[in-house]
Order: C-alpha cells, then sequence, then structure tokens
C-alpha cells in the first residue's frame, strides 16, 4: 500500500511517499530555516504562507520522485498535531483535498507519534513494549510505548524542551538557528568538563522521569554575562567549551530520567526520535551502554520529515482507520495517555 504522508507542523514543508509502512520512496524535506534564521526562531506567519506556496511542489516532487502519478497512490496521511495552527491547516487541508479527489482514505496523525515510528522505516525490527525517547524543539518526552498508537507517557519536561534549550543557547551566543545542529557541531572541539553547569534537582511535585531546562539554561546564559561584565567575548576555545559543558549537561538530564525509567520498568529498549535523536554525543551515550538496546532513526529521518507521517499513516490505514475530512488541527497533542505541558 503506497501513502502519500505531508507534514507541516512548524518549519519544514515536507511530502514523501512510503509502501507499506516500511520502505520509503521518496521524501522530500524543503526547509524554510533560511527564511526564519534572521528573526532566530520561527516565525509563524512566515511559516504558514510558505508552506502555502511551496506545498503543492513538494507534493509534485515527492510523487515524482517516487516515479509515480497522483492514481497510484492508495491513502493519505497527513500531521494533526501537535505544531503551529496555520502551518498544521495547510498541510491537513491539501491532503483532505488529494484524498478527496482521488476518493482515497485519510488519515490525521499525531506529529510526536510519527517521531517515534521513525526508526522502523529501516530494517530494524523494533519490538513492543518499549521505552520512548522523544526530544525535539517542542517537546522531551520518556514513554512506556506498547503499540504504535498506545504510548503512555512517564516523564516530560516542566518548563523548556531540550531542543528549546540548545535553540536558546545558540541565540544568545549568536552561534546561529536552530541551535542543535550548530552546537553539537561545535561541541566537537570543546572541553565538556570546562564549565560546571547545574543539573536540576527534583522539585515539589516534579514525577521521577520529568526533566527541566530552564536552570541550566539561565547558567549558561549567565556565563555569556560574565564575559560581557568582564567587557571581553568568548574565544574560540570557551566557545567550544560552553557548548560542549552545556551540551553534556543537557543530555545527562535528559539520561538521567531515562535511565530512572529503565530501571523501574525494568524496559531496556530504546527508541528515540525528534531532532535532538541526532544529536552526536546523546547517540554516543547511550551506545555505550551495553546493557540497553538503542534504536535511532537514521540522520535524515529524526528532523521533521513526510516519511514518518507516511509510515504511521500506513499502520492505522492497514488496518481499516480512517479520518472524517472534518477533522481540526490541534495545537497540543491528544493522543497520548497522560497528557503533558
Ligand atoms: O523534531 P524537530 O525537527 O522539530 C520539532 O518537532 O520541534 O526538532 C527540532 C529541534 C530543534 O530544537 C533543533 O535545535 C534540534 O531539534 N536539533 C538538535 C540537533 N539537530 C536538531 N539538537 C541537538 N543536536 C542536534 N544535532
Ligand atoms: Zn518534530
Amino acid at each position: 500500500m503506497k501513502i502519500l504522508g505531508i507534514e507541516s507542523s512548524c518549519d519544514e514543508c515536507a511530502a514523501a511517499v512510503v509502501e507499506d509502512g516500511k520502505q520509503v520512496l521518496s521524501n522530500i524535506v524543503a526547509t524554510q530555516i533560511p527564511f526564519h534564521a534572521r528573526y532566530n526562531g520561527v516565525v509563524p506567519e512566515i511559516a504558514s504562507r510558505m508552506h502555502t506556496e511551496w506545498i503543492y511542489s513538494v507534493v509534485e516532487e515527492a510523487l515524482n520522485t517516487a516515479n509515480l502519478g497522483p492514481a497510484d497512490i492508495e491513502g493519505v496521511a497527513a500531521t494533526a498535531q501537535p505544531g503551529l495552527l496555520g502551518s498544521l491547516l495547510v498541510g491537513l487541508n491539501f491532503a483532505k483535498a488529494f484524498a478527496w479527489a482521488r476518493q482515497i482514505p485519510f488519515i490525521a496523525v499525531d506529529h510526536m507519534l510519527a517521531h517515534l515510528y521513525a526508526s522502523q522505516l529501516t530494517d530494524v525490527e523494533v519490538s513492543y513494549p518499549f521505552l520512548g525517547l522523544l526530544a525535539s524543539g517542542g517537546h522531551s518526552i520518556i514513554c512506556r510505548v506498547d503499540a504504535f498508537d498506545m504510548v503512555s507517557v512517564l516523564g516530560t519536561t516542566i518548563d523548556d524542551a531540550v531542543g528549546e534549550a540548545f535553540d536558546k543557547v545558540s541565540k544568545h551566543y549568536g552561534f546561529g538557528y536552530p541551535g542543535g545542529a550548530v552546537i553539537d557541531k561545535l561541541a566537537k572541539n570543546g572541553d565538556d568538563s570546562a564549565f560546571d553547569f547545574p543539573l536540576p534537582s527534583l522539585h515539589k511535585g516534579q514525577h521521577r522521569y520529568d526533566v527541566s531546562y530552564s536552570g541550566l539554561k539561565t547558567a549558561v546564559i549567565n556565563q555569556l554575562e560574565q564575559f560581557r561584565r568582564k567587557g571581553t567575548t568568548a574565544s574560540d576555545t570557551e566557545t567550544a567549551n560552553i557548548a560542549a559543558s552545556f551540551q553534556k549537561t543537557a543530555v545527562e538530564i535528559l539520561l538521567r530520567a531515562l535511565f530512572r525509567a529503565v530501571k523501574d520498568t525494568g524496559l531496556t529498549s530504546i527508541v528515540a526520535g525528534g531532532g535532538v535523536a541526532a544529536n552526536s554525543y546523546l547517540r554516543s551515550r547511550l551506545a555505550e551502554c551495553r546493557e540497553l538496546r538503542c534504536i535511532f532513526p537514521p540522520l535524515n529521518l529524526c528532523g521533521d520529515n513526510g516519511a514518518m507521517i507516511a509510515g504511521l499513516g500506513y499502520q492505522y490505514l492497514a488496518r481499516g482507520d480512517k479520518s472524517p475530512l472534518n477533522v481540526v488541527v490541534s495545537a497540543r497533542v491528544k493522543a497520548f495517555k497522560r497528557p503533558y505541558r
């Protein structure tokens, strides 16, 4: 079954064709990053306008690359949540129109469930249950996963998401946008023990598997103020050291919560997803844990893409689920068992 997947929740305008939930026939990602970079963050109005301008050609390219025409597509999946409402509307409505015009099934899917599915678009066999580690610009979630659509949230962030912390630190230091990949690269030449940034202690009411990034973010930004007060700027070495020390602590925060969940649940299979799953330090730290089986999506499927939407969409459509054409978008996740912030 060949499924067209459309993703437009944030700043990537993406479409892909995936066969039987596994084989990626095409995966087109048109990034808007250069258009938002000068604002150091995504401007929702610009994002939705660009999706509107690009979506037709992106879908056309996905079909052409797969050597298929509209008549070959047997189902359409699109992201309905979470994300920027104006952006989501563009992809979702395009998908509805495509499905209606071709009279084929349509399914609206959750972006975070799709990130969790991305690892399955390879030859790797993923068996349930496992612990999910979802780390992106908007979310940091540790969850127990019993099926592609059965996810119980164990922990989440009580303030900033991990990717957001990378982006905000990068913005203050002027490293560039988005910050994750830039800091990952800078950190490779740095000493990660040069700066001792604090690990958060568990706050009252906070769950054992919850994470917090606002303290770390503030500490790293305050370090910049110290350079400024002295009338100096960070040297190249100091910059790399700051990036490495921040990255080490940011990853440590995630891993501390994840390892608690491993200990308590006895689950030793971990599946990661989301833009931050591309982080080389996170990947190497988990690769070192011989007692765990850690599965990461390939790098090109960590960030937002249409293939993960098509893959997840297939799973629903194959068992006969469909969405009505009046389904609406939502800024927040609704698919998970415990609602999260
Ligand atoms: O999943 P994604 O593409 O979009 C959202 O759903 O949010 O994730 C984007 C986030 C951004 O915060 C970006 O800085 C971060 O993923 N990111 C990384 C890396 N590559 C992207 N964070 C750390 N290390 C990376 N290599
Ligand atoms: Zn995402």
